[in-house]
């Protein structure tokens, strides 16, 4: 009887999932043939590959095809691949793809869900519009001295390493953690004297590489309308809103008015402590994670290319000599080269491999472009619209040699790559702390570069390879790195 039952629930599940993976076929719409459940990324279900590579994959695959009819397990989306219809959703007709394909429910985590990659339509819009001073260019100019003065604190960190080998991340992980503390709150993180200061703390309970946590996450992008698990875990709700609790009240006390972004938080008209709370939230969520794990893979690139990393550091000291030694905002705006580094890396190892934008509206993707067929699809409202990040970057017609690390390309400000080199997205949703980031990883880097000789320890696994679940492209196993101090 029990396997009468099976075997008809069995049958039922093939003939659903058959009857959903004709979707595309039915639309002349041309794609890889999809298995029963896990669609056309089951190398990412079973941890072969991350899901941006399997999407890579894909693209590098359908190479004169403007886009591609392909299922996220059950669920039919399109992934772009022609650079015009990616310009047209991202910022031409962002209308109809307003919304990330992402669902997180307020009730189960209050702050998650208010981070405004989260949000959607009227509510998105208004809570960027609150954070968007938080990231002006004259705040990024007014808290620059500060970021500069928490390199110090890892530049003596390192010394005393001596020839041990050093855990990059993690030392990114401090770095930027004390950043944020600094800017924002105007507090010191002391993350590389206490190896138990509150911040970096509250920041690493939110995510551990490899942890059950950044599995769900990874999971929740997977399958944004069944997963309803709570996502940030308690105690970093709990820590948060502590923090501003307490932050608040001792302000409010003592009549503090620091101009840091904390004060611009709290001065949002009609914001409830939540709301506050939710705002520091995102400062912490998103100040840290993506802005070190992309510091980790530049230092791999310019450990594994001494060239780069010698020619790097001549620009530094020549620029730095001009400036009496001193690394301003300006005096980092003529590094060309750290820029051109940099972007090279983020060309290489997007964190964010890929996105995944919501049809809110019924809408019709042409591509008239030479180097593309002539095709036509009409989207149903629903249907997510991937974009392929990583498989834009490593497209050998859009960036000759994709593998080999070239920041040369970078000095030429092309047009070309001006849609398709996109590590923090594009158009009105495109990443709101870029600038804060780039300002974390070019004082970050610069200090590193001009303090130091850095190698790869033999600890660090190559050719690199990204950890499988994780939410964003990260090395697996680390990168491991000797610093043999440069005497200044
Ligand atoms: C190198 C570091 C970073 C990378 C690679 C990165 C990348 C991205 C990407 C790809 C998106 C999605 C954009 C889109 O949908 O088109 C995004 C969104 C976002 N990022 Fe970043 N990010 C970084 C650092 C930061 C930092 C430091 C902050 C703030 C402290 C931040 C805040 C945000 C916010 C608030 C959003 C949501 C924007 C919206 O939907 O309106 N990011 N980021």
């Amino acid at each position: 009887m029990w396997f009468l039952l099976l075997a008809c629930f069995f049958l039922l599940l093939l003939y659903y999932t058959f009857k959903h993976l004709k979707y595309w076929q039915s639309k002349g719409i041309p794609g890889p043939t999809p298995l029963p459940l896990v669609g056309n990324i089951g190398p990412g279900i079973v941890g072969i590959k991350t899901v941006s590579e399997v999407l890579q994959d894909i693209y590098l695959k359908y190479e004169d095809c403007p886009f591609v009819g392909i299922y996220r397990m059950t669920k039919p989306c399109i992934l772009l691949r022609d650079p015009e219809l990616v310009k047209n959703v991202l910022i031409k007709d962002f209308q109809y793809f307003l919304n990330n394909d992402v669902n997180i429910d307020k009730k189960v985590d209050p702050l998650l869900a208010r981070n405004p990659f989260v949000l959607k339509g009227e509510e998105w819009k208004k809570t960027r519009q609150a954070a968007t001073p938080n990231f002006a260019t004259g705040k990024i100019k007014s808290v620059f001295p500060l970021a500069v003065n928490v390199t110090k604190d890892m530049v003596e960190y390192l010394e005393k390493q001596k020839s041990a080998a050093v855990n990059a991340k993690d030392m990114f992980i401090m770095y930027n953690c004390d950043v944020v503390a600094v800017c924002g709150f105007g507090s010191d993180g002391n993350s590389f004297k206490d190896p138990n200061a509150q911040f970096v703390n509250l920041a690493r309970t939110f995510l551990t590489p490899g942890s059950l946590q950044a599995v769900k996450l990874g999971v929740s992008l997977l399958l944004p309308n069944l997963v309803t698990v709570k996502l940030a875990p308690k105690a970093f709700d709990d820590g948060v809103i502590s923090l501003t609790e307490q932050t608040l009240k001792y302000r409010q006390e003592n009549n503090v008015n620091r101009n840091d972004i904390f004060d611009i938080i709290s001065k949002i008209p009609s914001a409830s402590v939540i709301d506050k709370a939710a705002h520091i939230a995102n400062l912490i969520i998103d100040g840290f994670e993506t802005s070190s794990t992309s510091m980790t893979f530049i230092i791999y690139e310019l450990a594994s290319n001494q060239a780069c990393q010698k020619e790097l550091r001549k620009e530094i000291n020549t620029v730095l000599e001009k400036n009496q030694g001193e690394l301003s905002y300006e005096s980092v705006q003529d590094m060309v080269y750290l820029d051109a580094c940099i972007k090279e890396t983020m060309r290489m190892h997007p964190p964010v491999g890929h996105l995944s934008k919501m049809c809110t509206e019924t809408y019709t993707l042409t591509s008239t472009g030479n180097e593309y067929k002539n095709m036509s699809v009409t989207l149903d409202k629903g249907t997510p619209v991937i974009i392929p990040i990583l498989g834009l970057h490593m497209d050998p017609k859009l960036f000759p040699s994709p593998e080999k690390y070239m920041p040369e390309r970078f000095l030429d400000k092309s047009e070309a790559a001006k849609y398709v080199f996109m590590p923090f997205g594009n158009g009105p949703r495109m990443c709101l702390g870029n600038r804060f980031a780039m300002m974390q990883l070019k004082v970050g880097i610069t200090e590193l570069v001009r303090n130091f000789e850095v190698t790869l320890n033999e600890k660090t696994r190559q050719p690199i390879k990204y950890v499988p679940f994780h939410f964003l492209l990260y090395p697996k196993g680390g990168v491991w790195i000797n610093c043999k101090k440069i005497d200044l």
